[in-house]
């Protein structure tokens, strides 16, 4: 098949791989010119990339990031022979509104934080619940935010401090959601549905703060892990009957032809687990190492989907070892950074693959930073122990001046 793949991260790099290797022709639209097969074309210029698709057969876009799916990229795409793997604008609101998609846990029993949502901005109110809670507390903005918009404290000051941040940047007309504090260790679970039926990818864990041991502020991922250990079949039995069913019996009940990846951001707390958001997308940098690690043909699984025919796999399948990804970020990365440093892989003995995230070539065709996260670097092995040093030491090999990454990648908090 022709297939397009949009997005600019590591993420959509890895999508394009797995495509590749099962043997279509992919066009990697990311406005980059690192590899052959990089188009550089806006990602949200829909009538050029409509162009560019009609031009080169393309048959079917994947879409990476949720804000070309809030923007209707699928819609645009309605009744033109190019299909868009990705959810209709009208049920992008699952990622788009927190409080939307409050509103819809809540409707269809999906077990979730206990929230209060505010569609006004209600300062005095929201101070006294803060007061009331002693600042225990996450503020969750209601729109996107890039990874930015929650906001986790345990004490009155640094929740007050969050909400002084959540009015400076977005103003009077700020809505959002004071959710409970849960506690425990948080997994990611990606999806792949129809809105009838659905199959899920086994569990991972992005490491989501900037610093060692869970430290620092909240990036986009610097890190990845699959499977999880501590994810036994009772607790996934569990996840399954308390969040993901009932989310499939919601999109039925509510006429949701939801089709698409969808993400469920779990949090495993002594009393069970619990969903503390939806993506309607792949998660980055999950992606990373649970596209190399499945073994299920992906570009039947989403022919598949498109063909409301998911019921006819049993389960996705994946290898049984670990795989790891770290990224190497630009040093100030999540606030500023520099650009324009030169990147120098030494590729011997280097046994890992490496996708592109934040990264450009000059007219000499130096490879150069581009980005706050510049690649990831992605490996596997039987041994969690040994795949940490592969993937240490190839971080090892590969320079540039303000290259910044985790140590603590792999380990499980
Ligand atoms: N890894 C978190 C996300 O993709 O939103």
């Amino acid at each position: 098949m022709n297939i397009a793949v949009i997005g600019k991260g590591a993420r959509e790099d890895a999508i394009a791989q797995k495509l590749l290797n099962e043997g279509n022709k992919v066009y990697l639209i990311n406005e980059s010119n690192i590899k052959n097969n990089n188009v550089n074309i806006k990602v949200d210029d829909f009538f050029k990339i409509k162009e560019f698709c009609n031009h080169k057969n393309i048959e079917l876009i994947i879409v990476g990031p949720e804000d070309l799916l809030v923007k209707g990229i699928t819609d645009y795409f309605n009744n033109t022979n190019i299909k868009v793997f990705g959810p209709k604008q009208d049920y992008t609101f699952l990622e788009s509104s927190k409080i939307k998609a409050k509103y819809f846990m809540k409707k269809n029993e999906v077990q979730t934080a206990p929230y209060i949502a505010f569609e006004k901005f209600e300062e005095n109110k929201i101070k006294q619940i803060i007061n009331e809670k002693k600042g225990n507390l996450v503020l969750k903005y209601d729109g996107l935010a890039a990874g930015k918009g929650v906001l986790i404290s345990n004490n009155i000051k640094d929740a007050l401090n969050n909400l002084e941040v959540l009015k400076t940047k977005y103003g009077k007309n700020l809505k959002l959601i004071i959710e409970d504090r849960l506690i425990g260790s948080e997994l990611s679970i990606m999806s792949i549905t129809d809105g009838k039926n659905i199959k899920i990818f086994q569990a991972s864990q992005d490491y989501k703060l900037s610093h060692n041991f869970n430290k620092g502020l909240n990036t986009g991922g610097m890190g990845a892990i699959t499977p999880v250990d501590f994810i036994t079949d009772n607790i996934l039995s569990e996840i399954k009957k308390k969040i993901i069913m009932p989310t499939i019996n919601g999109f039925k009940k509510e006429n949701i032809h939801y089709l698409g990846f969808l993400y469920f951001g779990i949090i495993l707390t002594k009393e069970g687990p619990f969903l503390l958001e939806y993506n309607i997308r792949l998660g980055d940098p999950e992606t990373q190492v649970l596209l190399p690690a499945m073994k299920t043909n992906l570009t039947n699984l989403i022919n598949l989907t498109l063909d409301k025919n998911l019921d006819k796999i049993e389960e996705i399948e994946f290898n049984s070892q670990y795989y790891m990804s770290l990224v190497l970020a630009s040093k100030g990365y999540p606030l500023d950074y520099a650009t324009n440093k030169i990147i120098k892989i030494n590729k011997k003995d280097l046994n890992c693959n490496i996708f592109y995230a934040g990264v450009k070539k000059d007219e000499n065709n130096n490879l150069l930073t581009n980005g706050g996260r510049v690649l990831n670097i992605v490996s596997s092995d039987n041994n969690l122990e040994r795949l940490k040093n592969t993937v240490y030491k190839c971080a090892e090999n590969i320079d540039f001046e303000t290259k910044y990454y985790r140590d603590d990648i792999g380990t499980i908090y």
